[in-house]
């Protein structure tokens, strides 16, 4: 038997390969948790002649040993029990020489893959290596995150810069405006919170890879920064009495951006190589930009304010002159 199949396989190498079955190459398939429930095991013809399956034979062979056989003659597929869901990709494709199989994740162990097809007196193998990804189940490693650094870092930034933003809003608001005590305390507590939010998610994001732990972190930073909204609103009461339009399209602008990073959030928590990122940065962008506009106006409310009321040049004229005083003594 097998003094045919050399000569078939040298009738193949002299006579222009009509023997031979080529494949599309493969050599290794990475499999990580992007891969959902199935993996695809990749077993391509390209030079099948007949094009019907009942002139094909398909062996699939797992470290040499068979555990998937297709006899298109009698149209039977036997596995072996530890490949139970091991199954033609595209059945109605094999014809076509598609002979790639789906088997679910839990049953694609790791190793070398060989896939044997026979068309009446031609045949070819093709094999691959099937291995663990180092994108994304890498843990540990910086160089193979989830996001791109660039995209990583302007995550992280934005998030800082919005709760450094908060701070300076409502730290000018208590200095210049009238705040009872319980609203100083609760917006200081609120501020504590969402600074340990964007401190914990970022330290869970930054670690990079598409773990739960990066997963919960983007949504800690986030999901949270809903919270800058009614801070925003309670901030600017006590700076007017009777909310102006400005104000309130800042408001409704805040909670546009705070839409945006979310949906990009839900865009990005799916998917193991996001292709939203710029999303989540825009939405938090937006954030950043609408309070950064909210303290420059505030600041603006500040200085109309000391220009009705009371020049702010005599008050620190005054205060030189105190300090003179206090020097010259
Ligand atoms: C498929 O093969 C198995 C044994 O390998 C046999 O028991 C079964 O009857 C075959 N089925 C068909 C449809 O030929
Ligand atoms: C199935 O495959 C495994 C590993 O490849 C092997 O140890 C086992 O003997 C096979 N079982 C059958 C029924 O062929
Ligand atoms: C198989 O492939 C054919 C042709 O590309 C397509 O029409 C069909 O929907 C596919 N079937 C499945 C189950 O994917
Ligand atoms: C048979 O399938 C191959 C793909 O493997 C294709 O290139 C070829 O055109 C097909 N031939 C016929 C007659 O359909
Ligand atoms: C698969 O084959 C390659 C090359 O033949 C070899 O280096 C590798 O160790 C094999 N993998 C396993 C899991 O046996
Ligand atoms: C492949 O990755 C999974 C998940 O991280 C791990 O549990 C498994 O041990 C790895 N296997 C190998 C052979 O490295
Ligand atoms: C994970 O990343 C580290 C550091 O970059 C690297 O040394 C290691 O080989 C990677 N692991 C895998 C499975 O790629």
């Amino acid at each position: 038997m097998w003094v045919l199949r050399v000569c078939w396989v040298l009738l193949g190498t002299l006579g222009a390969g009509s023997a031979q079955l080529f494949f599309k190459s493969v050599p290794f398939v990475e499999i990580d948790s992007c891969n959902g429930a199935v993996v695809i095991l990749p077993c391509v013809v390209t030079n099948l002649k007949y094009n019907q399956s009942s002139s094909m034979f398909v062996t699939w062979l797992f470290q040499g040993k068979r555990f998937f056989i297709f006899d298109g003659v009698t149209d039977n597929i036997t596995r072996n029990s530890s490949f139970q869901t091991a199954t033609f990709q595209n059945r109605s494709m094999l014809p076509f020489g598609i002979a790639s199989l789906v088997v679910s994740t839990k049953e694609a162990l790791l190793g070398n893959y060989t896939c044997e097809v026979t068309e009446s007196n031609r045949e070819g193998e093709t094999r691959f290596e099937l291995r663990n990804s180092s994108a994304c189940l890498n843990h540990s490693s910086e160089s193979v995150p989830w996001f791109q650094p660039a995209e990583r870092f302007s995550i992280i930034s934005t998030i800082i810069l919005s709760v450094a933003l908060y701070w300076c809003q409502f730290i000018t608001v208590a200095i210049k405006f009238d705040m009872t005590l319980e609203k100083k305390i609760g917006l200081s507590v609120t501020g504590f919170l969402i600074s340990i939010f964007a401190l914990t998610g970022t330290i869970l994001f930054a670690q990079g890879g598409y773990t739960a732990s990066a997963k919960a972190g983007i949504g800690i930073i986030v999901v949270p920064a809903v919270i800058a909204v009614p801070l925003l609103y309670f901030l600017f009461t006590s700076v007017f009495e009777k909310q102006p339009l400005f104000a309130v399209i800042l408001l409704a602008l805040k909670a546009l951006g705070y839409v945006i990073a979310v949906a990009g959030f839900a865009l990005c928590v799916t998917a193991c190589h996001p292709k939203h990122g710029s999303v989540v940065i825009a939405g938090l962008a937006f954030i950043d930009a609408v309070a950064a506009i909210g303290l420059i106006y505030i600041i603006i409310i500040i200085g109309s304010k000391l220009k009705d009321h009371q020049p702010p040049r005599k008050a620190v004229e005054e205060s030189l002159n105190d300090a003179k005083g206090v020097m010259l003594e």
